[in-house]
Order: structure tokens, then C-alpha cells, then sequence
């Protein structure tokens, strides 16, 4: 660990059978010892509760620990995460352990942090879990079961509800067409995935206050059915694991974006807070369907891009490779010749090497005048809706698409929910909102009157929280910012397009034609402009694009799903009109970007270059290159897969 530069170690993640081998007879003296030596060492513990998976003996003297699934079958003993989040028992069980690990390590000199359970994920379709979900329903329903028939819509097919009891949750075997039914599902798995984790952690705030607890989130946009906005509120720090699958070739520029729009979402969620990477492999991983090792440089470079955007570490799953079961051939920092005599291992002393240059940036901020609103429950909703193209409804890339266009000039975004307070951003970009919470149109309104710039697109403003349609107009209660109404859309097949001619006086500088391909909405402007009409098609004529002032501000609003072209036209038009540029102030060649921190310090420019060849990036002034330990200046070249951290001392 020395020798990699490693000072952290999370520790105890699935150890339940190592700590507990039989009912209430433990063995913690492994455990001493490993935290004795971390301790001995300099090197800090991210001590786990080991929930993530249990010992056999459990489930077998207690099978209601186990999982139900949808199809209403009990599962069987075996793999991790297959527990139900209602047993009184399983709560109980890991609340004792919680508090023997908590008593026992409270002053350990290597305790820094909780790292509580493992990816909490799935759901539960039990018994238990069944009356729950009719309790959390009763209470949002005001114990009124009409109100829930309202809600839910449910004359259609005959499904109205005359007492709690008959209520199942969403089945394969039963019911999946009420929407507000399955979405009131989710939210219900959402509220007692964190109900368990505030379980398991009342003997941890009891017993070490001090320690700030983590738990660690999935996949650069979350896992769709566990809203982790709401999550994030109950944890100390957000963390989240992390593992890109880069090619090592051109395609890569393109896939640093997702990655990057995973780094600013977990930082976004707790307004701007350092967040941790808390798994990444330092070569390979072992269940994508191809398992490349990462490319020289590769490694640094998806490394700092995390720190670059707002992580206080890079930590690794996994330390050692174990000789079986299913992760043995998972990547590590030392494999099974268990030397340092591996490239993996040099890749690993690479950024250990760095980040000790990097202490200045550790708790600094990054400064975001762009809210992109990517809702979770807009994602669920849209998931389960029927229509427009089933086949086609991707929120994530689209919302991707949009954030790609800042990215590629280096321009700090937020990545933002419904719930967040627009104000502190110039611009706020919302795709596809579908789903309007109460209050949410209104306090877009009013960022829009206030001088903000608000873009929104097709297939916005549909229903309200419950999945009911809004009437009288789409889109909804945005219509008035909006200016428009949007009377129908067209879905294209995938080889179709339309062309968009835009007015020559559109403002923005844009070029005279687009392609539109998948969805064009056909709308009609009120107090909207248009900027740029559709040119072909039994809708010739009708607006493509407008934009409506608003108090002091403006509300655009693109009706077709587009090439990026037009989207990074159109955003590198609205954020030179704002004045917001990537913190450096220089332009960038294809395929690199920029992420600024700031502290009291300076600015931390990380220029990274996400293709495998060497590209220029030319200064206006000279910066300290804090990896390489020297002052540069004019054009500096950026290797293939390159990155550099320029430090610009302000004041
Ligand atoms: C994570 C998990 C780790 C390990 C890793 C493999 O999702 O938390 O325990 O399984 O994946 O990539
Ligand atoms: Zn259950």
C-alpha cells in the first residue's frame, strides 16, 4: 500500500460470516489486527456494516430475511443484496452488529468514515412489504381510498379500489397498467431502502457521532429505480462506484461525457460538496460482455477526470484478487502473482504519485452557473408511459446529449432534480420534463422572470407527480413561460428526418438548416417567437424552435429531437449571450475538456484529452503544472489520453 501511495482502505464490506461465524459468537480479532496495522501504517479504515450480504445460518434459522420478488417467488439462499428491507429481523440483526462494530472501533485511531452496506439496491414483494406499501399509501392518500382511485385513475378496466387490503404492488402476475400505481411503487422502495439505511445507522450516530457516514451509489446515472437525490440527503458524503468502459480508441471523447455527467450529478446532489469514488478498477472489470483492459495512460486520465470533477479520492475495488468465486478474474491493484511487478500496479503508483501533488484541491468547489434538471421520477414515469415510440424514449441520452454540449467547452454544469433551487443558476435546461411537480412550473416561471435563461424541449409538461395529464393545453402549467401550446407530436421512424430552416433573424447565430429525426412537436406560438421552422411535411411552416421573453428573462423551446450539431450551435449561441465560458478562457480542440475547481487557493484547471492522439491546447498566460512540477505556458501538448492540471494562483 506504500508503495502505491494508498492512505485509505475500505474494509469489512461482505465480512458478516468472517465476523458473526455462528448466531452471536464473534471474531473480531482479524479485524483488530487489520485495523492495528492500517493504523500503524498512516493508512485510514472506511469501516463497513456488513449488510450487503448475510451468512448462511441466518437465512436459515430466519428465512423472512430473504426476498420476495414481483412474481411473488421467495428466493433462495445465495448471492448478495437479497434481503427484504421490512424484516424486523434482518433489521434487528444488522442493527446489533452495527453497534458491536460501532462500541469496538469508536476510538480507533484508523476509523475516518462508515461505509454503510453495499449498493443498496432491488425490492421486496413480501408479505411484510405488502403492508407497508398500503400504510405509506394510506398516509400519502390521507387514509382516503377514493382520493387513491382518483390519483391512480383507476375506473379504467374496472380496477377501483374499495379497501386497502386489495391493493398488490406491481406484478408481472398482476398489475403494471395503473402508472401511478407503479410509480407510487418506487417511491415506496425509495423511502424503505432509506428507512433500512437509517436503521442500520442509529447505533452508528449513537456511538460515534463524529464519524460521517457514506453508502455507496451505482452506474454513472444511477440506478433507475432508487432515486438517489432523495438518498443523498441521509448521507454525510455522497460516493459513488464507478467503472467506465473505455475502448482506448476515438470513441472514447465521446463516452468521457456520461462519465462526466456521472461526477457532476453525485456532486450536484449535495449542492456542490466533494463527493468520494469509491470503487473503480485500476485495469479491468469482469462482467461487461467485453472485458478490455485499460489502455497506457487510460487509467490516470478516468482517475483525475473524477477529481476533476468535484471527487476528494480514488479508491479501488479491488485491493487483492481472490483465488475464486465470481470475482477472481476482476481487475486489482495486486493480482495473483501478488507482486508490484505489473503494469496494473505502475498504473496505480501513476495516480497515487499525482494526487499526493493534488493536496490543494482536496474540499475545493466548482463553480456551476448551469442547472441541468435530470428528475428521477420523471425517468421512472417516462419509463412506464405508453406511446409516442415505446422503442424510443431515452431520457438518459438525451439529457446527455444536452449536458455534452457544455462539456465539450469545458463549461461546469450541475446536474439537478425538480426539488433544487433554480436561482443560483443563469441557465436552466430541463429535456424532456414530462413530469411537473407541484410548484415546480411556477418556480420556473418565476427564475425566467427574474432574468434567467430557461431551455425545455418536446414532451414537456405533460402530467402532474401522480402521472394524470395535465388539460386544457400542453404544456401545462408551463405554458406560459413557454408561450406556445403544443397541439400534437410526430414520431419518426428511425430512418426519417425533417429539415429545420431556421429565420435568419434567429439571434443565434445559427446555421440555416438542421436535421430533426425522432420526435418533432407540432405547436403553435402564443407570446413565443419562432426562431426556426419545420420544412417538411403536412406541418411545413410550423415552429421548430422559440423563443418567449418573460420578465426579464427567456424560455426557449426546441420541438425535435436533434443531431448534436444543433444542440452545441444553439448552447455555444445562449452561454456566449451569458457570458459563461469554460474558466480558463481558451477554445478547445475536439475530444478535450476542462473542469475547473476553486478554492481559497486559486483555480485548478484539469485539461484532459479523451482521444488517443495528441492534441494542442494554447494558453493565454502561464499556469504551474502541478504534476509536472514546472510553470508552462503558450501551447502545450496534450499526449493521447493526456491530462494536465494547471493551478493559476487569483489575487
Ligand atoms: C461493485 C460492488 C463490488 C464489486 C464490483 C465489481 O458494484 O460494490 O463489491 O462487486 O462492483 O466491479
Ligand atoms: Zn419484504
Amino acid at each position: 500500500m506504500k508503495l502505491a501511495g494508498c492512505n485509505e482502505a475500505s474494509i469489512g464490506i461482505f465480512a458478516w460470516s468472517t465476523i458473526e461465524p455462528a448466531e452471536d459468537a464473534y471474531d473480531f480479532d482479524w479485524l483488530d489486527t487489520i485495523m492495528n496495522k492500517l493504523a500503524e501504517n498512516g493508512v485510514y479504515a472506511m469501516l463497513a456494516t456488513p449488510s450487503g450480504a448475510r451468512p448462511p445460518w441466518l437465512a436459515e434459522k430466519y428465512p423472512e430475511v430473504l426476498r420476495t420478488n414481483s412474481r411473488r417467488e421467495k428466493e433462495l439462499y445465495g448471492n448478495r443484496h437479497n434481503h427484504c428491507f421490512s424484516s424486523p429481523i434482518y433489521r434487528e440483526k444488522t442493527q446489533k452488529i452495527n453497534r458491536l462494530l460501532a462500541e469496538r472501533y469508536k476510538n480507533h485511531p484508523a476509523l475516518i468514515m462508515w461505509h454503510i452496506s453495499n449498493e443498496y439496491s432491488g425490492d421486496c414483494h413480501c408479505s411484510l412489504c405488502q403492508e407497508n406499501f398500503r400504510n405509506w399509501l394510506r398516509k400519502k392518500y390521507d387514509n382516503d381510498i377514493k382520493k387513491l382511485n382518483t390519483e391512480w385513475w383507476t375506473g379504467f378496466w374496472s380496477h377501483i379500489y374499495t379497501d386497502w387490503s386489495q391493493i398488490q404492488s406491481p406484478s408481472p402476475l398482476g398489475d403494471s397498467c395503473v402508472h401511478g400505481m407503479v410509480l407510487d411503487w418506487k417511491r415506496f422502495v425509495t423511502t424503505q431502502t432509506i428507512d433500512f439505511f437509517k436503521n442500520e445507522i442509529v447505533p452508528i450516530r449513537e456511538v460515534t457521532p463524529n464519524i460521517p457516514v457514506t453508502t455507496n451509489f451505482m452506474c454513472e446515472y444511477g440506478i433507475e429505480d432508487l432515486d438517489y437525490f432523495a438518498f443523498a440527503k441521509e448521507v454525510d458524503v455522497v460516493s459513488w462506484d464507478s467503472y467506465p468502459q473505455w475502448k482506448g480508441d476515438s470513441s472514447d471523447a465521446n463516452f468521457a461525457t456520461n462519465i462526466a455527467f456521472g461526477h457532476d450529478m453525485y456532486r450536484s446532489m449535495k449542492h456542490g460538496k466533494p463527493f468520494l469514488l469509491m470503487e473503480s478498477t485500476p485495469s479491468v472489470v469482469n462482467w461487461y460482455g467485453i472485458n478490455r483492459p485499460k489502455r497506457p495512460s487510460v487509467h490516470l486520465l478516468s482517475s483525475l477526470q473524477a477529481i476533476a470533477h468535484g471527487a476528494d479520492s480514488v479508491q479501488y475495488f479491488q485491493w487483492r484478487k481472490g483465488r475464486g468465486a465470481s470475482e477472481k478474474f476482476h481487475g486489482a491493484v495486486v493480482g495473483h502473482d501478488g507482486s508490484e511487478n505489473t503494469r496494473t500496479f505502475r498504473d496505480v503508483v501513476s495516480v497515487g504519485s499525482a494526487l499526493s501533488k493534488l493536496d490543494e484541491v482536496v474540499g475545493t468547489a466548482i463553480d456551476a452557473k448551469v442547472g441541468l434538471i435530470f428528475d428521477w421520477e420523471n425517468r421512472m414515469a417516462l419509463k412506464e408511459m405508453q406511446g409516442l415510440r415505446n422503442n424510443y424514449k431515452d431520457y438518459v441520452e438525451v439529457c446527455t446529449n444536452h449536458y455534452r454540449s457544455f462539456w465539450k467547452c469545458g463549461i461546469a454544469v450541475e446536474v439537478i432534480d425538480e426539488t433544487f433551487d433554480f436561482s443560483i443558476y443563469n441557465l436552466l435546461v430541463a429535456p424532456m420534463l414530462y413530469m411537473l411537480k407541484p410548484g415546480v412550473a411556477q418556480r420556473i416561471e418565476e427564475f425566467v422572470e427574474a432574468g434567467g435563461t430557461f431551455v425545455a424541449t418536446y414532451w414537456s409538461g405533460i402530467v402532474n407527480e401522480n402521472d394524470l395529464c395535465f388539460l386544457g393545453g400542453f404544456p401545462g402549467p408551463l405554458r406560459k413561460t413557454l408561450g406556445i401550446w403544443s397541439e400534437e407530436i410526430d414520431c419518426l421512424y428511425d430512418n426519417m428526418t425533417n429539415n429545420v430552416k431556421t429565420e435568419s433573424t434567429n439571434g443565434l447565430g445559427l446555421k440555416t438548416d438542421y436535421t430533426a429525426k425522432i420526435f418533432c412537436d407540432l405547436i403553435h406560438t402564443e407570446t413565443a417567437k419562432p426562431l426556426a421552422t419545420f420544412d417538411s411535411d403536412f406541418y411545413k411552416g410550423q415552429p421548430a424552435l422559440t423563443v418567449n421573453h418573460l420578465g426579464k428573462g427567456k424560455a426557449y423551446y426546441i420541438c425535435f429531437n436533434s443531431e448534436q450539431e444543433f444542440l452545441d450551435d444553439f448552447y455555444t449561441a445562449i452561454t456566449k449571450k451569458l457570458g459563461l465560458g469554460n474558466k480558463l478562457g481558451v477554445h478547445l480542440p475536439d475530444g478535450v475538456s476542462i473542469s475547473t475547481r476553486t478554492g481559497e487557493q486559486g483555480n485548478f484547471h484539469f485539461v484532459m484529452n479523451f482521444t488517443d492522439v495528441e492534441k494542442i491546447v494554447c494558453l493565454e498566460k502561464a499556469y504551474f503544472d502541478m504534476l509536472l512540477g514546472a510553470e508552462v505556458e503558450g501551447c502545450i501538448t496534450l499526449s493521447g489520453f493526456g491530462i494536465t492540471v494547471l493551478k493559476e494562483t487569483i489575487g
